[in-house]
């Protein structure tokens, strides 16, 4: 490092003090998504439109344990002077902020068991202080564990040695179930809450908010997101869904109005996901923001964003604080973003939307058993960050010669919006199941009162199936009783007749008479259930489920849990040579006015040099990963498939730095200073759209 001159340190000494006695907020960014307000907002300026094109790499620091498909989703905090993350494998360690120097690190898994050996993706991690007493706690496996952020070590007397299992404490009777943490926890007081990931089938356990007691441990408040008989919400679910159904969890973050003491926690869909036969109703607390008491864990408000979701419409994103001037009035509001590109804004005290949100009716499922909601919340304002429908003039043109496949795939599915429900002949899923927005969230500019949100704009396809595993009660209860005889594969054998295409002989009421009382050597099988009977019945006559509404019912008693349908895979809509199957732009950067809910600008986040060379526009790419603000007049974000981190002029949407990463910057940025001097630090472990897995964190600074 160059040595600095007698007037740079001078400068130095009066920029650190002129610091301290400046009560300027948005300084640290000791918070994921820099503050408790989750705004992404820094007020440090040094760093400009001017200056930014002189931005270099101030130090790169490598985790060393990156695999081939790894990723870094991790929102890096720094308190001072010190940089707090975690790396591919969940080692969670603290740098110096300013030479990125390794401090400590920490393997959780050496005091996990073996069977917590799965890292996932892990998005960062929460630091609290009382005094002298410095703590940081993360997620790994179904673990909270809390450290000493001195040394790394285990704080022995949080938990059980330092950990506790969220497994427990759920008031939920099964023991084993998917359970990870990956979005760090809110500090309110001494008080860390929580939300967790939990698996999208049927073996879900409920999505419960629980706030834990960081001295020691102990869970202080639950609140059910799934309601227990006797409380709120109870009525919008089957009368046994809140033993049985699984979801409606926070996995994405929060935000926290410290001085109201108000945690507003959004909330994915119930599962299954795709088919709610078994939940009927509107399902509260799934897809909702809630506004909960963060000392008591008490409901205060709750807002639904999606009624019987049957899309996978998880809220996507911590919800940001804003303040937007509405009748010449301050009005504190917040602010959510959600995977189909409507942002509902409502006020924080009350949950009152700030503007008017429709109820629009929408189309009925045709699935049996279904119940969908017949209407849905569509705000007027603000305008919508994303195209909200993918109509047949939409479809990509870049590739002409793939254009007739797409087509003709195209009018194979139904189509035309938001609210198509899933089918058996499909649907184009858009906007699709990564949004519009997702887990980056949105950055907020407190002074301009702009939100920015980048997007994806990537059909996706939904196709139901019929359940095969319900279909197989008939199967296994035929292998069991007939197969011996009649043989597994049906083809019978010499004085026993074959069972294929006996649809063509048979009737269904003939085969279960034959079934209840026998036929010559054919023994009878009036001593199994009728039930049985049916299933086998329906199996052997190669009957679909949906055939028969009635036979579709007592297969569903044969099978409690198992859904009727169920989807036949996350499947993005592309052309042949694996570009989405819609117009460009696939990917955004948008800024909107929030005090009037109109977008001020959007422009391509991201493009791929190979149509940029033949002379296409920046496209925009699928991008993970949100924005920084800063008011120095600039958003930091990477996010993009071209692994490059960029610097958008705030008030115009113009690039004004670019810079290739080593990996994908699939996180969101930090910015922070130290000594007086400004930095950007983003995470680089690409291994998201098909890019590279990378080990390593970039800071950036002015020389
Ligand atoms: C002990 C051997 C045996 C077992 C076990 C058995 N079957 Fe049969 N099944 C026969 C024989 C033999 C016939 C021919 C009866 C006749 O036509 O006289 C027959 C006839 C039938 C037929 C009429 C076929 C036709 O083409 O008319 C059906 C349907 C059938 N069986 C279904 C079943 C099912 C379903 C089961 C299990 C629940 C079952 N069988 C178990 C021996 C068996």
């Amino acid at each position: 490092m160059k040595k600095p001159s007698f007037l740079f340190l001078s400068f130095l000494t009066f920029s650190i003090i002129a610091l301290k006695s400046s009560d300027t907020p948005y300084q640290d960014w000791k918070v994921y998504g820099g503050n408790n307000e989750s705004n992404r907002f820094s007020s440090i300026s040094q760093i400009n439109t001017e200056n930014v094109k002189n931005l270099e790499v101030a130090w790169e620091y490598h985790t060393g344990d990156a695999t081939k498909t790894s990723q870094i989703q991790c929102n890096p905090i720094i308190v001072d002077g010190i940089m707090y993350a975690t790396s591919p494998q969940i080692k969670v360690f603290a740098l110096d902020a300013a030479s990125g120097k390794e401090i400590w690190s920490f393997n959780p898994f050496k005091i996990l068991g073996g069977e917590n050996s799965w890292a996932g993706t892990n998005r960062g991690v929460t630091y609290w202080q009382s005094g002298d007493e410095k703590r940081v706690l993360f997620c790994a496996g179904s673990h909270l564990i809390c450290l000493d952020a001195k040394t790394g070590e285990p704080i022995t007397t949080f938990g059980e040695g330092g950990k506790i299992d969220m497994q427990k404490d759920l008031d939920y009777e099964k023991e084993k179930f998917l359970l990870v943490s990956n979005t760090p926890g809110v500090i309110y007081n001494d008080l860390i809450i929580m939300g967790m990931r939990l698996s999208e089938g049927l073996d879900a356990a409920p999505g419960h908010v629980r706030a834990y007691n960081v001295r020691t441990g102990k869970r202080a408040w639950i609140f059910h997101t799934i309601p227990h008989p006797g409380e709120f919400g109870y009525e919008t679910w089957q009368k046994d869904s809140w033993e049985k159904n699984g979801g409606a969890n926070c996995w994405a973050g929060m935000a926290l109005d410290e001085k109201r003491g108000i945690v507003f926690v959004p909330t994915g869909s119930a599962t299954y996901d795709f088919w709610g036969g078994h939940r009927k109703g509107t399902n509260l607390f799934a897809n909702c923001i809630i506004a909960l008491d963060a000392k008591t864990g008490k409901r205060i408000w709750h807002y639904q964003t999606v009624h019987h979701d049957m899309w996978d419409r998880d809220l996507p994103a911590p919800p940001t604080l804003i303040t937007v001037t509405k009748n010449g009035k301050q009005v504190d509001a917040v602010a959510q973003i959600t995977k189909h590109g409507y942002t509902f804004v409502l006020e924080r005290a009350t949950g009152k939307p700030v503007f008017p949100i429709n109820e629009m009716p929408v189309p009925k499922s045709d699935l049996v058993g279904e119940n969908s909601w017949a209407t849905q919340p569509v705000p007027t304002l603000p305008e919508p960050y994303m195209r909200q429908i993918f109509l047949e003039k939409d479809i990509n043109n870049l590739s002409p010669e793939y254009h007739e496949e797409i087509l003709a795939k195209f009018k194979t599915l139904k189509s035309g919006g938001i609210w198509i429900p899933p089918s058996l002949q499909g649907h184009v899923h858009f906007p699709g199941m990564d949004g519009g927005g997702e887990w980056g969230g949105a950055g907020y500019d407190p002074q301009s009162q702009t939100l920015y949100v980048n997007a994806n704009e990537m059909p996706w396809v939904i196709t139901m199936k019929e359940n095969p595993l319900l279909a197989s009660v008939g199967q296994n209860q035929y292998n069991n009783y007939c197969g011996n005889c009649h043989g597994i594969d049906r083809k019978g054998n010499g004085s026993i007749p074959a069972l294929l295409s006996l649809k063509d002989r048979l009737k269904k009421e003939e085969v279960l008479a034959i079934l209840k009382n026998g036929k010559g050597a054919m023994p009878a099988f009036g001593h199994i259930s009728e039930k049985n009977r049916t299933a086998i019945a329906t199996y052997i006559l190669d009957m679909k489920v949906s055939d028969n509404q009635s036979d579709k019912k007592e297969m569903e008693a044969e099978s409690q849990l198992q859904p009727a349908y169920i989807m036949d895979g996350y499947k993005r809509f592309l052309t042949k040579d694996g570009y989405p199957a819609i117009t460009p732009p696939w990917g955004t950067l948008n800024a909107i006015d929030m005090n009037t809910g109109k977008i001020k600008w959007k422009v391509p986040l991201g493009e791929f040099e190979e149509l940029t060379k033949k002379g296409i526009p920046p496209t925009g790419t699928e991008n993970y990963g949100g924005p920084v603000v800063t008011a120095g007049g600039l958003i930091f974000i990477a996010a993009s498939a071209d692994e490059k981190f960029r610097a958008f002029d705030k008030n115009t949407g113009k690039i004004l730095f670019e810079y290739k990463l080593p990996a994908g910057g699939y996180a969101t940025p930090a910015t922070y200073q130290v000594n007086g001097k400004q930095y950007v630090v983003i995470a680089c472990g690409g291994g998201k759209v098909r890019t590279k897995s990378g080990d390593s964190y970039v800071a950036f600074a002015l020389k």
